[in-house]
């Protein structure tokens, strides 16, 4: 083969490889499993194809430092995703997976170092392309997916809220972040340590809380500053039994429970 098509295999190999990584990297979290196991074997193919092809490539005066910081890179994340394919079997082996793959993270940014100082300048940027390209898509391809998925999830709870507060009130006319608000902040005399929601959310709900009684924090609860909110049907409505007894006393209302995830939509 050519050593210019062989740089051009390798070059697109990268690509692929950070692609798979990025994307294995960014859909951790169990709404997007099918897209992470995807990914994820795509590198452990991507890292074992490339101890297999047998390409040579000539460059005499790369330092060593470099040529480290690629064994390694390859290896960590190698090892981050046959251990993640291994998790998917073997349950206990899912921390293991997850330290590896953030150190695997660490050791591919400092390879991205070293290939900064070896391709001094804006050179690196052009022999980079394809890679510059996959990596800068594949972002905004996630980070649109994911919201997209969390945008759609908590559309799913709304609507479901809806359908309960129209069987409860037939004049039921949608939902209303501003009477979402207002529970959010109404005063209770049920609860000792918390007279309202915002006793643990603070006033300020794009802000992370802290648990009166454990002193826990307590991630933001604004959508905004937290996208994963109020996807998770199960835990979202589990938290409304919880804490709506806890704090007022009572169930809420589906109405309640909907104008108060609005309000949170919206800040
Ligand atoms: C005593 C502290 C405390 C108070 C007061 C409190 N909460 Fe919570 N809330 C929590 C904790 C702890 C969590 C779970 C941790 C988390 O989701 O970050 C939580 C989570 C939630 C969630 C889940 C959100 C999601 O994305 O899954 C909802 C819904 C919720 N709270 C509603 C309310 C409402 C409504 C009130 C007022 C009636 C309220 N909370 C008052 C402590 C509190």
């Amino acid at each position: 083969m050519q050593p210019k098509t062989q740089m051009r295999l390798v070059r697109l190999w990268h690509a692929a490889l950070v692609g798979g990584f990025a994307v294995a990297y960014l859909t951790g979290d169990e709404d997007t499993y099918a897209m992470h196991l995807f990914s994820g074997w795509l590198v452990v193919g991507l890292v074992a194809l490339r101890f297999i092809l047998p390409l040579k490539l000539n460059r005499p005066n790369r330092p060593r430092y470099f040529t480290w910081s690629i064994l390694a890179a390859l290896g960590m994340a190698g090892a981050a995703a046959v251990s993640g394919v291994g998790a998917d079997v073997l349950p206990w082996l899912e921390d293991l997976h997850e330290g590896l793959a953030e150190m695997s993270l660490w050791v591919a940014l400092a390879h991205v170092a070293a290939a900064l100082v070896v391709f001094k300048g804006r050179k690196w940027l052009a022999r980079l392309k394809p890679t510059a390209v996959v990596g800068a898509l594949v972002l905004l391809l996630a980070a649109s997916q994911t919201a997209l998925a969390a945008d759609a999830a908590r559309d799913a709870i709304l609507a479901t809220y809806a359908g309960q507060a129209k069987a409860e009130n037939p004049a039921f006319a949608g939902f209303s972040a501003q009477r979402g608000e207002a529970l959010y902040r109404a005063k209770n005399s049920v609860n000792p340590d918390a007279a309202s929601c915002a006793a643990c959310h603070t006033d300020d709900p794009t802000r992370a809380g802290r648990h009166v009684k454990t002193g826990r924090v307590i991630e933001p609860v604004a959508v905004s500053a937290n996208p994963k909110r109020f996807t998770d049907a199960e835990k979202v409505e589990e938290r409304f039994v919880r804490d709506c007894k806890s704090i007022l006393g009572r169930a809420c209302s589906a109405t309640e429970k909907g104008d108060y995830v609005t309000f949170m939509a919206s800040r």
